[in-house]
């Protein structure tokens, strides 16, 4: 008996490590995990037929930023003496900051070569015209080139220029300060205020960092002889490398080799509690943040169904931020107990707030909104109108509903955070302090 459970014990430990791959741990930095440009048709609702599609989706992988560039100097600097490291200088130049990288490019094109699949009969009856297919992306570079990205792998072999029968197509922009839909917390003075100055939200972050990472840390600097001892948040950094070596360079062999499974997994928590608290959950405030974009949306689904418009599609290209600020508005991916630095060991494994699965490069959110025969919902608020969420093209339920939602139903759950006063919400002057803004937000 003793050997063979032995055996099967080594079987079950063999199957836990090949379950773990680092690289789906990369928070935001993660790649996307789709990389075909297959796609199956929909299934659409009986009696329905999908009559328009509304898409909001994060760039494709990008270079480190400025700041992440710095970092990796002081690593750089950090490593001077230590010789294992002497090859691993910051391969990264400060002009590309930034930049969508050539994997990026070809993830938002593959997601456009999906959707011409995954809604096929949609398309098939759309000839690209301005007033028919809406694009607009934020003012960054990397989310336009995103967006015509995506615009050649879904009009491709249907435009009229060249072999490939390429289609050009407008997209338009607004001025980061003005964009309330795609870059909401920059149009937004006093979110800085509640959310990413937050006392709380400093004091999550440094808590997590002292109690859960300093013997992480203390591994590598034993282990490296390292002196002066790198702090805790010097392991952030080697991650940060980690992750862009990996998702530039598909290299594994430098920074991410010092990192293991433990470490991983608490990184990529202490980047879900910063994620959660600037741009989600963690702040009351973030919860309203998205209201422009789905007031707007309402309004387009409403004029095109009473025939005040011809728009079917609307696509949009923007950021990490944009995908967390839409989920947290509808109450997706919500745990029912706050995300907290001392719950790390009570959360990890049932979390449903990661950022790796939600906001990696090139994420995105599809609404579908189908026109029925049939009646939904309850008399007297019935609908003929459904709508369906997909994020990272699977499809899930809006907390309250159903996996096609009643468009009553739908605008009954959003209630109040639609149609705010966006620019009055986030007037400086509103603010005395956070608990206020809270107390208000509350009511
Ligand atoms: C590396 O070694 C040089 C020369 O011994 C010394 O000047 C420098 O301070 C050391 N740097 C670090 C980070 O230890
Ligand atoms: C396709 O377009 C035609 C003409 O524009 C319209 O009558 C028809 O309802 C459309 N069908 C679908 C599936 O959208
Ligand atoms: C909000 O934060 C900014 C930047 O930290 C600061 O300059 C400004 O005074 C703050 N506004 C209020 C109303 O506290
Ligand atoms: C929605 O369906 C109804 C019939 O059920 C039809 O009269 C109407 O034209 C459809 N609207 C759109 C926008 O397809
Ligand atoms: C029914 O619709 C009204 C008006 O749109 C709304 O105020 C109410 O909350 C809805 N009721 C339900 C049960 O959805
Ligand atoms: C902020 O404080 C002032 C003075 O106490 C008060 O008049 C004002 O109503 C407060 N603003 C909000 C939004 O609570």
């Amino acid at each position: 008996m003793f050997p063979s459970s032995l055996f099967i014990i080594l079987l079950c430990l063999i199957k836990i490590s090949e379950g773990f791959n680092f690289k789906d741990h990369f928070s935001t930095k993660r790649l996307y995990p789709i990389v075909t440009n297959k796609a199956t048709p929909i299934k659409v609702p009986e009696t329905c037929e999908l009559v328009q599609l509304h898409l909001v989706s994060r760039h494709g992988a990008r270079y480190p930023s400025p700041g992440d560039n710095e970092r990796f100097d002081t690593l750089d600097k950090l490593f001077a003496n230590i010789s294992l490291a002497k090859e691993w200088r910051n391969p990264f130049n400060k002009f590309e900051a930034g930049l969508l990288t050539s994997r990026g490019e070809r993830e938002l094109y593959l997601l456009g070569q999906r959707a011409r699949k995954r809604y096929f009969k949609f398309w098939k009856n759309i000839t690209y015209n301005t007033n028919v297919v809406q694009l607009q992306s934020s003012t960054i570079s990397r989310s336009g080139q995103s967006g015509i990205a995506y615009s050649l792998g879904l009009f491709e072999g249907y435009g009229t220029l060249g072999k490939m029968k390429l289609q050009p197509v407008y997209i338009f922009s607004v001025p980061k300060k003005k964009d309330v839909e795609l870059l909401m917390h920059h149009a937004c003075p006093i979110w800085v205020n509640i959310s990413k100055n937050n006392p709380e939200t400093k004091r999550q972050l440094e808590t997590f960092l002292r109690t859960h990472l300093s013997l992480n840390v203390k591994r590598i600097n034993d282990l490296l002889g390292i002196n002066p001892p790198l702090k805790a948040i010097h392991l952030d950094y080697i991650y940060r490398a980690c992750t862009f070596e990996v998702t530039v360079f598909d290299r594994s062999d430098t920074w991410c080799s010092l990192l293991k499974k433990d470490d991983f997994l608490k990184l990529e928590f202490y980047h879900d509690l910063l994620y959660y608290h600037y741009y989600s959950y963690g702040t009351l405030f973030n919860t309203k943040l998205a209201c422009q974009y789905y007031t707007n949306m309402i309004k387009s689904v409403e004029n095109f169904l009473d025939g005040k418009s011809q728009l079917k599609s609307i696509l949009k290209f923007g950021h990490a931020e944009t995908i967390l600020f839409l989920i947290t508005m509808i109450g997706l991916f919500q745990d029912t107990q706050p995300l907290k630095s001392d719950k790390y060991f009570l959360q990890v494994n049932s979390q449903k707030f990661r950022t790796s699965k939600i906001a990696p490069f090139g994420s995105n959110i599809y609404f579908e909104i189908y026109n029925c025969t049939n009646r939904y919902d309850l008399e007297p608020n019935y609908s003929t109108t459904l709508i369906q969420v997909l994020v990272n093209e699977k499809p899930y339920v809006i907390p309250g509903c159903y996996k096609y939602c009643p468009w009553n139903k739908f605008k009954a759950i959003l209630g109040d955070a639609i149609n705010c006063d966006f620019k009055n919400m986030c007037k400086s002057n509103n603010f005395n302090n956070t608990n206020n803004i809270e107390k208000i937000l509350l009511q």
